[in-house]
């Protein structure tokens, strides 16, 4: 990032998403053709502890970008959602067309957004075009989601919480393959057109644990089973069809073992970066909040 930056090929403005005159001037006086929203609030743990930053974010955020886009005339604008939208699938895989029925205030308040940008193109053909992604990984990921949690709580040799029997399926992405998936989006895709994008690592959770125990070297026994704290809110199994992408010409380059061992080495050799936020009181308390109960001493 600092090195983008300082290249002068990016530029970076702190301000929050749904501040309308922050974000209709700046497309207006950097003359913006295009827009990824990337903003998001993203932990389920955390909109079941308070959802209001979501909705904040993920609905009023996405409604002031539209608005902007709108009145600018940008070109595209493509909004990066989840396949959580879609709640919990048994058996097969969800397509496009499939109802949304999320589970969380989080991924309620991403399906807003969606529906928020279904509108904005019905209404005003508002050149929007949206991406479902799944589980996403790879380094830089902030240290609250499953793999860069772990990671983070294995290298401090600290207990690492697998929420139930550990049984539930995700369907893993490298960030690489993520961002060019959301680029070919951008380029090639339709307005008005939803786009799943997944690589097919379905792995159940206790399997991840697994790996990233041997990718770290570290000991069983660091693996802690606690009482499941998203209790019904915990989807069992997300998987997506993403034909759809792939007829864009899109398909992933990283092997899932691979993603991960290299993952989990970034974690091992950036220390620095990540030491920074566990140690930050805000990300402490949250831990204490969400975990301390049943991670007791272990915390
Ligand atoms: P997470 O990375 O939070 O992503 P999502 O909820 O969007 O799928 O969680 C992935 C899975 O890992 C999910 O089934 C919950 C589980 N999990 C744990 O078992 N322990 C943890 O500490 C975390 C953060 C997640």
């Amino acid at each position: 990032m600092e090195d983008i930056l300082a290249s002068g090929r990016a530029e970076f403005v702190h301000g929050r998403v749904e501040d309308r005159s922050l974000v209709s001037n700046l497309l207006r006086e950097r003359r913006v053709d295009a827009v990824i929203n990337l903003a998001a609030e993203t932990h389920n743990d955390r909109s079941l502890l308070g959802a209001e930053e979501f909705l904040i974010t993920n609905v009023l955020g996405v409604q002031a970008l539209l608005d902007a886009c709108t009145e600018v005339g940008v070109w595209r604008m493509v909004q990066v959602s989840t396949d959580e939208v879609y709640g919990s699938i048994g058996t097969g895989q969800w397509t496009e067309e499939s109802p949304l029925m999320p589970n969380t205030p989080y991924s309620a308040s991403k399906a807003a957004g969606d529906l928020l940008c279904r509108a904005a193109f019905a209404t005003n053909r508002a050149p929007v075009l949206i991406t479902r992604g799944g589980n996403t990984y790879g380094p830089y990921q902030y240290p609250e989601k499953l793999i860069p949690f772990f990671c983070t709580r294995l290298l401090m040799g600290k207990k690492a919480p697998l929420y139930g029997e550990g049984t539930q399926v995700r369907e893993w992405i490298h960030v690489d393959d993520h961002c060019a998936a959301i680029d070919l989006v951008l380029r090639n895709g339709e307005p008005g057109e939803v786009y799943n994008v997944s690589d097919s690592n379905e792995r159940e959770n206790r399997q991840v644990a697994a790996a990233l125990l041997t990718a770290l070297g570290a000991d069983e026994s660091l693996i802690k089973r606690i009482p499941d704290p998203r209790k019904g809110a915990h989807d069992q199994r997300y998987s997506m069809d993403s034909s759809k992408v792939r007829a864009l010409g899109w398909s992933p380059q990283v092997p899932f073992a691979q993603g991960l061992l290299e993952t989990a080495k970034w974690y091992r050799e950036n220390e620095r970066w990540w030491r920074e936020i566990v140690e930050s009181d805000a990300y402490r308390a949250f831990i204490t909040r969400f975990y301390g109960a049943a991670l007791g001493e272990d915390l």
